[in-house]
């Protein structure tokens, strides 16, 4: 039996059957519910990567996800995406319930090969079941053409958060995605309240 390793984010294993009756493929890395994550899990996914989102010198605070969502790879976990409900108000007063996706990280040796992108494009058909009309994430500006291959869009106006010591403007891009058919983000600037994600 031989088996070649394509690329690990969508990690093709070929395995060449011994009677020589052709191949099977498939694929070793599964998108997973993850009831039970734990900071521990974090930690495996992280390791010992010095900041990861590159955001730590900002000092935000974030909420804690109630969902979570994961790549594993035979087993281990390689990836990690969280979400929660969160209401947003627009300029013009009105309330938009989201769902606020963070915490979106792939094991740095595993970066670059499409695990990033089966990670939030699964996790997006997981919160398309839950109705709620859109998602919203928060982002650096270079991670920005990442998130518009999968639909995402940028907010160009201010969005307000809350923090321990009182609102503030987000330094992070905010980002949108429809999760049902005609959603739209009201034009203007937006405040989350609560926590950002
Ligand atoms: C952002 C992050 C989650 C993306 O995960 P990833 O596995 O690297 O993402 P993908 O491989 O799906 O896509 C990344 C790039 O690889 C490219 N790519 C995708 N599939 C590929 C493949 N099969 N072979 C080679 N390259 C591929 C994509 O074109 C993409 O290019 P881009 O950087 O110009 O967007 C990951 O880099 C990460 O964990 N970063 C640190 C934490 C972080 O910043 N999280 C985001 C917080 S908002």
């Amino acid at each position: 039996m031989t088996g070649t390793a394509a690329w690990p984010g969508d990690r093709v294993v070929r395995t060449f059957g011994s009677l020589g009756g052709g191949s099977i493929t498939f694929t070793t890395v599964e998108l997973t519910d993850l009831p039970e994550f734990s900071p521990a899990d974090y930690r495996r996914i992280v390791g010992d990567e010095p900041d990861p989102f590159g955001t730590d010198q900002l000092g935000i605070s974030r909420r804690a996800k109630s969902d979570h969502v994961g790549l594993t790879d035979e087993g281990r976990l390689i990836a990690h995406a969280g979400w929660v409900a969160a209401t947003v108000r627009t300029e013009s007063g009105a309330t938009l319930e989201v769902l606020g996706l963070g915490s979106v990280v792939v094991h740095r040796d595993r970066r670059g090969h499409g695990a990033g992108r089966q990670l939030v494009a699964g996790t997006m058909e997981k919160m398309r079941e839950r109705q709620v009309p859109m998602a919203v994430l928060f982002c650096r500006t270079e991670r920005l053409p990442f998130y518009e291959r999968l639909g995402w869009l940028p907010v160009e106006a201010d969005v307000t958060v809350d923090q321990p010591d009182g609102t503030i403007v987000m330094p992070l891009l905010t980002c949108w995605v429809p999760l049902v058919e005609g959603a739209v983000m009201p034009a203007g600037r937006l405040r989350v309240e609560g926590l950002p994600f």
